[in-house]
């Protein structure tokens, strides 16, 4: 029988503000409790102004999501407008949105990824011997010296000098302004986002924003006035872009979509690579096994020879069900009057796909909690039980780069260099802005 939203339980009885609170300081927390409790589908009053929104587990459910965008639709994501600005990828819908995914995805796909091989290669061989024998250090700043540079090459090709340098530094300052739960407060309560000044935290980020904007306007008109029609990278692309009546895009609309790339493709990926080390290096066995992998291609192996071993693969999806760095799929937002697991949804209702619980449903991988990259050596699984990239419309539009950059940077370190953890303690995951990421950013030491 067919029952009324009302009767989808709540995720828990305490206060609002209280349930918010959690859900910033300690989401997994908030997550396993409500899951243990209600099951694949719970109210939970943690975003923003609505009173509540629909967080759903079930891979069923995730496939009806994702399939159905009309009655499903995508709305811009209220968490992440604030950073990426109204005319970013995250927050364009329909048609505009359908038209510059198409314009942007062959620059993340096929022949452009395989080009970048040499460079990721390259970066993760400059990062690396910066280290000396003893030198403890972070390996998600480390890491992430590699994916900006990376992100920086893919979008406006061969950069260099003070505005790049600039640019760089502004973005770093950008994404540590959200390294810990509390500085990522203020997107969650919009009422914090108020400008009090250089020092307040809203202001600080509003002054930092405002100088990448500054850097980029200035990247934008420069690269207007050269029009080099020989270049290839993804700002020349969009200056050329044309809409429907014959006009360019705005700077403010190209400005927009360059933060975007540049924000979601380095924080995420630097993330990913890192814990993919911390569990490397946890695990004696999958260090051997790894090693012993990249072993028998020998070292004049190619990026593509490396990309596509199966045990190498297995690690890094292990790495990315088990602390995925979204944990959350962008919302959703019932069109019409819809069915869903039994609940009859109401137009407006907001849904998130909640890709950690899926990631943690003991039917699918038994001993959730346990880093096991054979699991998916021994099984395939769909796109609604394993997905650290959401899916539908929205699917990310980096993850095969994200990949791609994955397995190069780990199968370099762990075949050229002796690392060890740095730290005794178990490392955990702790959000950052809306991702989650290793607390204290994977600690290790260069051995030799
Ligand atoms: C390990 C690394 C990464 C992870 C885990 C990740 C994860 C995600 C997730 C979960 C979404 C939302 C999808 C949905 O709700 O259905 C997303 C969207 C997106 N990602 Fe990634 N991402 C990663 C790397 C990248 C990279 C390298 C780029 C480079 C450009 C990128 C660009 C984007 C963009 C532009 C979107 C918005 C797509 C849209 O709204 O149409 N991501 N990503």
């Amino acid at each position: 029988m067919l029952r009324s939203q009302e009767q989808i339980p709540q995720a828990s009885t305490a206060p609002h503000c209280f349930q918010k609170m959690q859900w910033i300081t300690n989401p997994l927390a908030y997550m396993e409790a409500a899951s243990q409790e209600c099951g694949d589908i719970f109210k939970a009053p943690i975003i923003g102004k609505y009173p509540y929104v629909l967080l759903v587990s079930h891979p069923q459910a995730l496939q009806e999501i994702f399939a159905n965008h009309h009655q499903f639709i995508s709305p811009p994501n209220p968490l992440v407008q604030p950073i990426v600005g109204d005319y970013s990828l995250f927050v364009l819908e329909g048609e505009r949105h359908r038209r510059e995914r198409k314009l942007l995805m062959p620059s993340f796909h096929g022949e452009r990824i395989l080009a970048y091989g040499q460079l990721i290669s390259n970066l993760t061989e400059k990062v690396m011997t910066q280290l000396h024998p003893g030198q403890v250090f972070t390996a998600r700043d480390l890491i992430q010296e590699i994916s900006l540079e990376v992100i920086l090459q893919a979008v406006f090709g061969i950069h260099s000098g003070e505005r790049f340098n600039e640019l760089k530094q502004e973005i770093i300052t950008l994404t540590d302004g959200f390294r810990s739960p509390l500085k990522s407060g203020a997107l969650f309560f919009p009422s914090l986002q108020k400008d009090l000044g250089a020092w307040s935290p809203w202001g600080s980020f509003l002054r930092n924003k405002g100088r990448i904007s500054q850097l980029l306007l200035a990247e934008i008109q420069e690269r207007r006035q050269e029009g080099n029609p020989t270049r290839s990278d993804i700002l020349s692309l969009l200056l050329e872009t044309k809409d429907e009546s014959g006009e360019g895009m705005t700077d403010e609309q190209l400005r927009d979509e360059l933060i975007t790339l540049l924000l979601a493709g380095q924080e995420t990926t630097a993330t990913a690579i890192s814990w993919g080390l911390y569990w490397i290096y946890k695990l004696p066995e999958v260090r051997d096994k790894l090693h012993q992998e990249l072993a028998s291609l020998g070292d004049k192996a190619t990026p593509m020879e490396i990309v596509s071993l199966p045990y190498l693969t297995a690690v890094c999806q292990e790495t990315l069900r088990i602390y995925p760095v979204a944990i959350l799929t962008v919302p959703r937002e019932v069109k019409e009057p819809v069915e869903l697991m039994g609940y009859q949804l109401e137009i407006g209702t907001r849904i998130y796909g909640c890709i950690y619980l899926t990631h943690h449903r003991p039917d699918l991988y038994p001993q959730p909690k346990q880093f096991k990259p054979e699991r998916f050596l021994d099984r395939q699984f769909t796109p609604y039980q394993f997905l650290p990239f959401g899916g539908g419309i929205r699917r990310c539009l980096g993850e095969a780069l994200a990949l791609f950059e994955m397995k190069l940077v780990l199968a370099k370190i762990v075949f050229n260099y002796q690392l060890t953890l740095a730290d005794k303690q178990p490392e955990y995951p702790q959000r950052r802005g809306v991702t989650l990421a290793p607390a204290r950013g994977v600690r290790m030491m260069m051995q030799g």
